[in-house]
């Protein structure tokens, strides 16, 4: 009954907050389920600014994204890409994918239900062998270490030679775990593990995001 109340009161107003910016609906998925969506907000422009500075956007034709959220970076791809280039955006959560289908009207995006840990299959099902460059907003700090595993290991399969796959990681949740894990702060050394799918990792501290973030560039 409590239910039935909650969400006839909830459900117009996340529609309301669909309509605007993403930031509203953002921070309410964020409050279902903080450890799918990793942060209370979109990624700044600083952030995705520098997902996106080693992307060749000239040349690059196929494009994956994993997890566009509300979409901060998936505007961002499409307002740089080449006309004839296609974006695929892989995103778990219905709430977004939906919210992006209405939100963008461009033929170049494709988005996907579904979870990354299906990549190949979703690839192999649109008839993609490999793709040019990956953008990765997954936080693989709160995975399970199969999971992560499974699914940088199907990214830097399916990415082309001279691809790249660009990754970030919140400042607070680098490096080994430690003594900060029994307060319930996860740690992980993602610079580490992403080296052991890529020749080179390149890392550099982006200040300005809520909160400030690694962003990692990983050529096969
Ligand atoms: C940190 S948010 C980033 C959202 C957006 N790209 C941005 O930068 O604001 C992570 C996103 O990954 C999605 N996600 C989490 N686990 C996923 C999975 N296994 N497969 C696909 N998407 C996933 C979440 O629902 C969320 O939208």
């Amino acid at each position: 009954m409590l239910k039935i109340t909650l969400e006839s009161n909830v459900r117009p107003a996340v529609r309301r907050l669909r309509l605007n910016n993403g930031c509203g609906i953002f921070f309410v998925e964020s409050l279902k389920s903080l450890t799918s969506t990793a942060s209370i907000v979109p990624s700044s422009r600083f952030l995705t600014s520098a997902l996106l500075r080693p992307i060749d956007f000239g040349a690059a034709r196929v494009i994956l994204e994993l997890g566009i959220g509300t979409g901060p970076v998936t505007m961002e791809l499409l307002r740089r890409m080449r006309p004839d280039a296609m974006l695929y955006g892989i995103e778990i959560n219905p709430v977004f994918v939906d919210h992006m289908r209405e939100r963008v009207d461009d033929a170049r995006f494709v988005p996907i239900l579904g979870g990354a840990e299906r990549l190949g299959t979703i690839l192999k099902q649109k008839g993609i062998g490999c793709v040019d460059a990956i953008v990765s907003s997954l936080g693989l700090t709160s995975m399970g270490h199969d999971q992560r595993c499974s699914i940088v290991q199907q990214a830097a399969l399916h990415l082309h030679r001279e691809g790249v796959l660009t990754q970030y990681q919140y400042l607070h949740a680098k490096g080994q775990p430690n003594w900060s894990c029994a307060l319930g702060l996860k740690r992980f050394h993602e610079e580490f593990f992403l080296r052991q799918y890529f020749r080179q990792v390149l890392s550099e501290h982006v200040l300005w995001n809520l909160p400030p973030a690694a962003v990692y560039t990983c050529r096969p």
